[in-house]
């Protein structure tokens, strides 16, 4: 097994810095686009041979160090009770949003092994597929990411309604973040049991919380997250946008390695993180658009920042845009791979 990626995780030296970016399986691949011509999103989330097939695809045409497992964070809500449709361009959109005590009292807590077996059976086949090549990142949203979409409906710019519902009815907000918390936590172990090599903890939204909020509000219930992973060895990644006001407190919350964006330098995030965890991310998806030579500038200031310290996973701050060229993403794993195993 190429174990660059596991060995990064736990700030271990390897030949190269290990490579992998979020939504490697995503509309920038012709051969997805091809597959979601026939498929819809949940179709592929609930075939395990298509999933695997889907979650394997960047292995082949990348060579990637690590594949994610192809799903989504709202895929375990239905479990939970919550309608949700999942729309091109938008994301996801809630049927019937939750704003009050009682539609959030009315959500149970996920069963991962009755309510979602087609994720577990998915593992297999994944895990199956890579033939040990590489590691297999399961993943979940965060609960502060997960409540914004149940609360707003959808993706928004303020996290208004969010914040009103926090501040105004903490008992409700509580209650639906401790299902939540509770709910998630219970589904990463599931997926840890069913194979996956480590875990992600996407909280893309909670760059939008002051620190004081967030470790009023969010913190505990990520912590909750990480708690059910405590007794395991398996690597937890953490990760949020807009987080270089947060980090110290992110940090508290837990993680092995902490993915961030590129809002702020990543040799400053380190130190404010401390050198005791891993780090991942940083290079801006919108930098893939540009030409090669702007790229490779910035992937090489990227390593230049990070020097010679294990425990660093290449990847970019957020998603790779649909419109990226597929070259410009392979010539970073082959860039970053060659720079860093010259260093060696
Ligand atoms: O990273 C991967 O390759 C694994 C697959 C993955 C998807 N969603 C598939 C998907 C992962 C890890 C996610 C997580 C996810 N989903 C997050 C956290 C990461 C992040 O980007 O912040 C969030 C916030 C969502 C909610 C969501 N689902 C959004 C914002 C979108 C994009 C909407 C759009 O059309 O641009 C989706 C849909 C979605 N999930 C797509 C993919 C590949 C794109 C649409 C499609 O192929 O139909």
């Amino acid at each position: 097994m190429n174990d660059r990626f596991i060995k990064a995780c736990r700030r271990e030296r390897s030949e190269a810095t290990p490579v992998w970016f979020m939504r490697q399986a995503g509309r920038f691949l012709p051969e997805y686009r091809k597959i979601r011509e026939k498929h819809s999103l949940m179709d592929i989330c609930k075939d395990p041979d298509l999933c695997a097939e889907v979650s394997t695809l960047p292995v082949d045409v990348l060579d990637v160090d690590a594949a994610i497992l192809f799903a989504d964070i709202m895929l375990p809500l239905e479990g939970m009770g919550v309608k949700f449709e999942i729309t091109d361009g938008v994301g996801p959109v809630i049927l019937s949003s939750l704003n009050d005590f009682q539609s959030v009292n009315s959500l149970t807590n996920l069963d991962p092994d009755s309510d979602v077996p087609f994720v577990m059976e998915a593992i297999s086949a994944t895990k199956k597929k890579l033939d040990s090549r590489v590691p297999l990142i399961g993943f979940c949203g965060a609960p502060f990411t997960l409540a914004s979409y149940l609360i707003e409906g959808h993706a928004t710019r303020d996290y208004v309604k969010t914040k009103k519902l926090m501040y105004k009815d903490p008992k409700t907000w509580h209650l639906l973040m401790d299902k939540l918390s509770t709910s998630m936590g219970l589904y990463l172990r599931a997926q840890v049991n069913a194979g996956v090599d480590a875990v992600q903890l996407f909280d893309s939204w909670v760059g939008c919380l002051s620190p004081s909020d967030y470790r009023k509000y969010a913190l505990p219930y990520s912590r909750r997250v990480f708690s059910y992973l405590k007794d395991l060895a398996t690597p937890c990644i953490h990760f949020g946008t807009g987080t270089a006001a947060i980090l110290d407190e992110m940090k508290q919350a837990g993680g092995d390695v902490f993915s961030i964006d590129w809002r702020i330098p990543i040799d400053v995030a380190w130190q404010k993180l401390g050198y005791d965890v891993a780090i991942q991310g940083n290079l801006d998806p919108a930098v893939l658009l540009a030409d090669s030579n702007l790229v490779k500038a910035q992937v090489a200031d990227i390593l230049m920042r990070v020097g010679n310290k294990p425990g660093h996973i290449f990847n970019l701050g957020h998603g790779i845009l649909p419109d990226t060229p597929k070259d410009n993403v392979r010539q970073v794993v082959e860039f970053v791979h060659e720079q860093t195993k010259a260093r060696a």
